[in-house]
């Protein structure tokens, strides 16, 4: 590997590497990100662009591995080596995600808690399935009351709410939500009335003695990729029109979003799916795109809640499930006899990520 050729004007530099490839990097970029101008602790960069006057590039000389290169009027040179002009020559691909349907219900498995306290590697792989899969399982969790906040700690902070810093899912005399009913809760993603939305949220089962109260997940990115090839005109019409979300409670919360139900991104990657029929409010678009809307609204909760796509499994004591709440929806079977009592909190994806990547450093 090497670099056989450069060339530039007073705006572009052109790089040749030995493999046949050639890059075109803009002047104006390569000033701004300069190696010199990032502090070495923690690579921060130590001006911003207001200090930098309009630069031309005046001399480009390759060198042993790289190309130094002058700037004007400023007068600086600095080097750039063939890593990273190759590091920065292509748009930096998105994370890995894998897709799932009900095949997944085969590969369940439940990771011991304990191990996961000693154990980095174990603890790093745990976390990778969480990111790539959307969800993952744990057992062995003490069921001591608030033993989910220790949980947490594994990867980031607890995202306190108005419900607290955790809460208590079983049945109540007087319920404020279904949740803390015996009856059957239909496949939904939490809290789409939040600005931002949870990320993740994590359900621990302290007591199960009921004859049901099954959990079920369903992966929202395989059903708005199933949407996007099946109905584009619906993931068209779903990704662009925004709907309202509410949660109110008298003199203590009123909370609205107004969101499509699927993002995307830039690039056309869904970025995070809401579903919550118990929040969503009347629809506030024109009436003339109404019933398209509607027909669209119905194929992707009818996908949401297609049995040959879900996976079901029940939560023991001990046992835990984390799942990504941007991505993954979920669902409860009713049950009719039994005390069921789980806590949940939530949390934030971008601790889990970093805690990922703090882990691959020290492996
Ligand atoms: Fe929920």
């Amino acid at each position: 590997m090497g670099i056989t050729a450069v060339d530039h004007d007073h705006q572009w530099l052109d790089v040749r590497f030995t493999d046949g490839t050639s890059s075109r990097f803009l002047g104006a970029w390569l000033r701004d990100n300069i190696g010199s101008g990032r502090h070495r602790n923690g690579g921060q960069r130590t001006f911003d662009i207001n200090d930098l006057p309009p630069v031309s590039i005046t001399t480009a000389v390759r060198v042993a591995d790289g190309v130094t290169v002058s700037f004007e009027p400023e007068g600086l040179q600095e080097t750039f080596d063939e890593q990273w002009f190759r590091q920065h020559a292509q748009v930096v691909p998105r994370p890995h995600r894998s897709l799932w349907g009900a095949e997944m219900q085969s590969r369940l498995s439940f990771e011991d808690y304990p191990t996961l306290l000693t154990d980095p590697n174990r603890l790093h792989d745990w976390l990778v399935g969480i990111r790539d899969h959307g969800f993952g399982l744990l057992e062995n969790v003490p069921t001591t009351p608030g033993s989910i906040l220790d949980v947490v700690d594994l990867f980031g902070y607890v995202r306190q709410t108005n419900y607290g810093r955790l809460f208590d899912v079983r049945e109540e005399a007087d319920p404020a939500n279904l949740a803390f009913t015996k009856l059957k809760i239909g496949m939904h993603t939490d809290n789409p009335y939040r600005d931002p939305v949870p990320g993740l949220q994590l359900l621990h089962c302290l007591t199960n003695e009921s004859d049901g109260g099954a959990n079920q997940l369903r992966d929202g990115f395989a059903v708005g990729e199933q949407l996007r090839n099946l109905h584009p005109s619906q993931f068209e019409l779903l990704s662009t029109q925004p709907v309202r979300f509410r949660f109110f409670e008298e003199g203590s919360a009123d909370l609205e979003t107004h969101v499509p139900l699927i993002e995307v991104d830039d690039r056309g990657a869904i970025r995070s799916i809401r579903y919550n029929s118990r929040s969503i409010q009347a629809f506030d678009m024109p009436q003339a795109i109404m019933a398209d809307f509607y027909e669209a609204y119905r194929t992707l909760g009818e996908s949401l809640h297609d049995p040959a796509g879900l996976i079901e499994f029940r939560l023991d004591p001990g046992q835990l499930m984390l799942f990504d709440n941007q991505r993954v929806a979920h669902g409860r079977s009713a049950y009719e006899v039994g005390a069921r009592h789980l806590q949940g909190c939530y949390a934030d994806k971008d601790s889990l990520n970093s805690r990922i990547r703090v882990l691959e450093t020290q492996r």
